[in-house]
């Protein structure tokens, strides 16, 4: 190698330590220690250097975080030794038991515990060589999990360089923790989903481990999902000698998210259950869902000596929390009928009370859920929370029957209209096969009108019930021709709401392309893909002479997507509509000069607010305007997005107020990215 390729190649060394470690300051600590136009001019610096270098780009550079492309399936990896379960206890007793069997065992008067909660994520493992991550697992069964390295590379808390200041760095470290989702973070996914037509998931733990199981390591980078590491499995020439050490010492020095607090170093089973107590009373303000506390007993040469029995280590217990849920019966499942004429059983419960709150209902997804989990009517069910997420019955008691009880069966006909039902490929979901279904149509329009679609003020679900039901509507393009008379034949409707409503509806006229994407309500389309389809077509026109193939090649719209969209645009009635909408003057993109609307972002209003890390605000409102973003500095209605960094302030309340979606820079650079890369 020549000396100035040498140079560059410590550069690039040095710039990937340093920005990695900046990365730490942010995503471990939360403590960032540079100003973000520095840390953009490290990062701009390093790109630059790995364009001109690409033989010197390597898996463990921060630019590599994203970007791999799907891969047809996962590979096995050997856990070794294996990752055990731990024992469940529940009661004091059990905990004083299992001290006294520890202390017997060692032949020791008094003995330490490491006590810290037990997060409800996935179990991975991550494999370092010489301070580089070299592999990430699931658990598996154990013994052999998944390769999902290139999924786990995109989680911003996880260092792909260790630190190495107090603690020298292992040639090998192998160590394992919980992949989580924060709790406002699965709100906001979930919202998301729902927005665009796909199911949402029951719990953060769903969501976490859909998101982790992904063969497009693209989506993985676009879902807010967080580590914890809590143990080392292997290290190579340095001994650890206790667990205290591990979380408070090693873990961090080596930037490994140890999550550091709450933990607590106790020698009886009264300090044991006093930090029990305390992480069950914090419970409800975690931002990541706990089950409970694991102890360990500190010293870790009496983990050898203590060993295991069949899959559980005798040195360590999961005191477990109560479980947030209850048991109650079954009176009834109803079907409910949703926009896209999915069939929707929803169980209609005995009222009980879980985690503080009463539930009636809970949604059983799918014929398919209701013949796996076999749940008849009068069954008695344990039903489920998670924090202040949706509740949902987790197993039926079949041993609790007495006869009366009756199966379940999906109606033949719509249970609004009538219509004949027909079920998908697999045999799990049902769907109302008429367009003109009540049920439906009511959906479609409440969609139609929605914050993230028209954005029809005051047009409540109430207004369109009734619309509906008086035959006023029968297709969202009617509400552009009712006059005012109309409108005050309903109940409860005053001229002057009425008033506002209307010039919501006329203001509407204006929307941006991705809007009125969203609105037509095309299976599978929310906001993010609506974005990826107007960066390619002008209009809705352009899109209807698309195949599946020509949707195919854009990035990040895969073969289902592909299909639904072109099997929209193909279909007669659908195209009748859209020119009734273009005949309404409704033609977003239709008036843009050429070329503008090939920009990613042309039509949407952006706001910024707060620190951002990457860019300085001027830098990010740059880059946005460059790729036809309309950059304002209030928030108003006509904002489509409120990019907020830490300090957001008034801002931010703001566009709560307004139900504005608020994206953290993350979101934003994932945004960018995504469009940036068509
Ligand atoms: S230590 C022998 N510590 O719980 C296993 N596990 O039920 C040692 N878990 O597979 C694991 N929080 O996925 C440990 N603070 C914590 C934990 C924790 C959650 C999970 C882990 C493990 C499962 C066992």
């Amino acid at each position: 190698m020549s000396e100035s390729a040498k140079d560059v190649a410590g550069e690039i060394r040095r710039l990937r330590e340093e920005i990695s470690r900046h990365d730490y300051y942010y995503h471990v600590l939360d403590d960032p220690r540079i100003e973000d136009r520095e840390y953009d001019r490290l990062f701009a610096r390093l790109r630059r250097l790995e364009e001109e270098n690409p033989e010197l780009v390597t898996p463990d550079s921060p630019t590599q975080r994203v970007g791999l492309k799907p891969r047809p399936g996962f590979a096995a990896v050997e856990h070794d030794p294996p990752m055990l379960s731990l024992r469940a206890i529940y009661t004091e007793e059990e905990l004083v038991s299992f001290d006294a069997t520890c202390r017997r065992e060692l032949k020791r008067e008094s003995l330490d515990y490491v006590a810290e909660p037990k997060y409800d994520g996935l179990a991975v493992e991550l494999v370092y060589e010489d301070g580089r991550l070299l592999g990430a697992s699931t658990r598996g069964d154990g013994y052999t999990g998944e390769d999902i390295t290139s999924n786990v590379r995109t989680i911003p808390s996880v260092p792909l360089i260790l630190g190495d200041r107090e603690v020298p760095v292992p040639g090998r470290l192998v160590v394992r923790g919980e992949v989580y989702m924060a709790r406002s973070s699965f709100e906001k996914l979930n919202r998301r989903r729902e927005d665009a037509g796909e199911a949402p998931f029951a719990n953060p733990r769903n969501a976490a481990a859909g998101s982790l199981r992904q063969l497009d390591p693209r989506i993985t980078a676009q879902r807010p999902l967080k580590i914890v590491i809590y143990q080392i499995a292997e290290v190579s020439g340095i001994a650890p000698r206790r667990q205290w050490d591990v979380l408070d010492r090693f873990l961090p020095a080596w930037h490994l998210r140890s999550k550091s607090e709450p933990k607590a170093l106790c020698s009886s089973v009264s300090e044991l259950m006093d930090f029990y107590g305390k992480v069950l009373a914090d419970r409800e303000e975690a931002d990541l869902e706990l089950d409970g506390v694991v102890i360990k007993v500190d010293r870790l040469d009496y983990w050898d000596l203590l060993g295991t029995r069949s899959r559980d280590p005798r040195w360590a217990v999961a005191f477990k929390f109560p479980a947030r849920g209850a048991v109650t019966r079954v009176q009834d499942i109803i079907v409910q009928v949703g926009r896209t004429g999915r069939l929707t059983p929803l169980a209609i419960l005995e009222p009980v009370e879980i985690g503080g709150a009463t539930v009636s209902r809970a949604s059983l997804h799918n014929r398919g859920e209701v013949e796996r989990k076999d749940i008849r009517i009068g069954d008695h069910v344990l039903v489920e929370r998670a924090g202040d997420v949706i509740p949902y019955v987790v197993r039926s008691f079949p041993e609790r029957r007495t006869g009366e009880e009756t199966p379940f069966s999906m109606p033949t006909g719509c249970p609004v209209c009538g219509s004949e039902v027909l079920m998908s490929e697999d045999g799990k979901d049902d769907r109302c096969a008429s367009l003109g279904c009540p049920a439906q149509l009511k959906e479609r329009i409440k969609h139609f009108a929605s914050k993230s679609a028209m954005d029809i003020e005051g047009l409540g679900d109430k207004t369109v019930d009734a619309l509906v039901e008086k035959g006023l509507v029968r297709h969202a393009t009617d509400l552009y021709r009712l006059e005012l008379e109309d409108w005050i034949t309903l109940d409860r409707m005053g001229e002057k709401s009425a008033g506002n409503i209307m010039a919501s509806l006329e203001e509407s006229r204006e929307v941006s392309l991705p809007r009125f994407l969203v609105a037509l309500g095309i299976p599978l389309v929310g906001e993010h893909l609506a974005r990826v389809l107007a960066a390619h077509f002008p209009s809705p026109a352009a899109l209807e002479g698309a195949t599946p193939g020509d949707l195919m090649d854009i990035d990040g719209i895969g073969p289902e997507v592909a299909r639904s969209v072109a099997t929209f645009f193909a279909d007669e009635g659908n195209l009748e509509i859209l020119a009734k909408f273009r005949e309404l003057g409704l033609d977003p993109g239709a008036d843009l000069p050429e070329g503008e609307a090939h920009r990613p972002l042309s039509g949407l209003t952006v706001v910024f607010t707060g620190r951002l890390e990457r860019w300085t605000r001027g830098e990010a409102a740059d880059l946005a305007e460059s790729l036809g973003a309309r950059v304002t500095s209030s928030v108003s209605r006509e904002t489509d997005y409120l990019v907020a960094g830490p300090g957001g302030g008034s801002k931010l309340d703001r566009a709560r107020e307004l139900g504005i979606p608020v994206l953290d820079e993350e979101e934003f650079a994932a945004m960018l990215r995504d469009v940036a890369s068509e």
